[in-house]
């Protein structure tokens, strides 16, 4: 039997999320939207790509939940984005009505399955997500810190004309103007960037990183980014769906982790099939661990304000 993934939002994240599953032949997808013939459209037009891709996957869209019924994931992109001049946080009581709706209704047609919050405020869905399931929390993850390190990564391979392959790069922390890069911990093929980039020139690069989203919000007018964030939201799904172990940067619900505890923010987690089967932690300097507090302080915030 092929995995599921249902993916809710069938809009620019959700509908290349659906892309890039089936082009690598990850597993069937089940797309959904409130608008009536959007999924059903472009489900029926990925499928029909099949052929050429040579991918033996089903796709289906609707508008109904019946059609998520036992999926192994549940990508959650549904919501409204932002236009030039919103914050990510100007989002959040729509999208938190929003994602109470969705997540109850996920988890009514698949109850074993792992949910991947990718709506913005990032943090505080997820949170909401997680409250509102029920489910454990290692079956409720956020995505946020692959997008943000795929981003340091392009600058730092820009910056060094290298191969995007041979850059790793971590970022910790909130999706937002407080998420925390640690250039420390950032190579080019194991040597720290803080070897081979000035510190001025790193800085820029680091405040590139912070604005990534809103560098491409400015650009587009209308919406934001969705090529990234869909490939960062598929990685997490290709790493639980193969069971790789794979330690990527995901917002997870600490528990007294890095000193935090009761609230979603971006940390190293590895990812299985069991969802997220460890919080890495690894000691931050005293710079490093304010500047994460300071990112947990403004997702608590948010939450008190939707109460969750
Ligand atoms: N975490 C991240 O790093 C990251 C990156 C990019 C975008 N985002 C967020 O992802 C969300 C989606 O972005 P997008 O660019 O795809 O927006 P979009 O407007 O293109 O798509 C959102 C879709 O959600 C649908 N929708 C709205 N309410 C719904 C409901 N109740 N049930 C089902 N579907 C519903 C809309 O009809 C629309 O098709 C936004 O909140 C955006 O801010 C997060």
């Amino acid at each position: 039997m092929r995995k599921k993934v249902s993916i809710v939002g069938a809009g620019n994240v959700g509908a290349t999320a659906a892309h890039w599953i089936a082009a690598k032949e990850l597993a069937d997808v089940a797309l959904i939207d409130v608008v009536e013939g959007v999924p059903q459209g472009k489900g029926l037009d990925l499928l029909e790509a099949m052929p050429i891709a040579k991918c033996d996957v089903q796709v289906t869209g609707s508008n109904g939940y019946e059609a998520t019924a036992n999926s192994d994931i549940v990508i959650i992109t549904a919501g409204i984005p932002r236009k030039p001049g919103m914050s990510r946080d100007d989002l959040l009581n729509t999208n938190f009505k929003i994602m109470s709706d969705v997540v109850s209704k996920v988890v009514a047609q698949s109850p074993e399955s792992i949910l991947i919050v990718v709506s913005n405020p990032l943090d505080a869905m997820a949170q909401t997500a997680f409250r509102q399931s029920g489910f454990n929390r290692e079956r409720v993850i956020g995505m946020a810190g692959v997008l943000d390190s795929a981003r340091f990564r392009s600058f730092l391979a820009e910056e060094l004309k290298v191969s995007v392959e041979s850059i790793s790069a971590f970022v910790l922390g909130g999706h937002g103007d407080t998420m925390v890069p640690l250039p420390r911990y950032s190579t080019m093929a194991g040597i720290p960037v803080t070897e081979l980039i000035a510190p001025d020139r790193l800085e820029s690069i680091i405040q590139r990183t912070r604005d990534g989203g809103a560098e491409i919000v400015k650009y587009l007018k209308t919406g934001s980014a969705f090529y990234a964030p869909s490939a960062a939201a598929v990685e997490m799904t290709e790493a639980i769906l193969k069971d790789k172990k794979k330690v990527l940067p995901c917002a997870a619900f600490l528990e007294g982790e890095y000193g935090i505890d009761g609230y979603y923010i971006g940390v190293p987690c590895k990812l299985g099939s069991n969802g997220i089967e460890q919080i890495v932690e690894i000691k931050l300097t005293p710079e490093e661990d304010a500047a994460l507090k300071k990112s947990a302080a403004a997702v608590k915030e948010l939450c008190s304000v939707i109460g969750v």
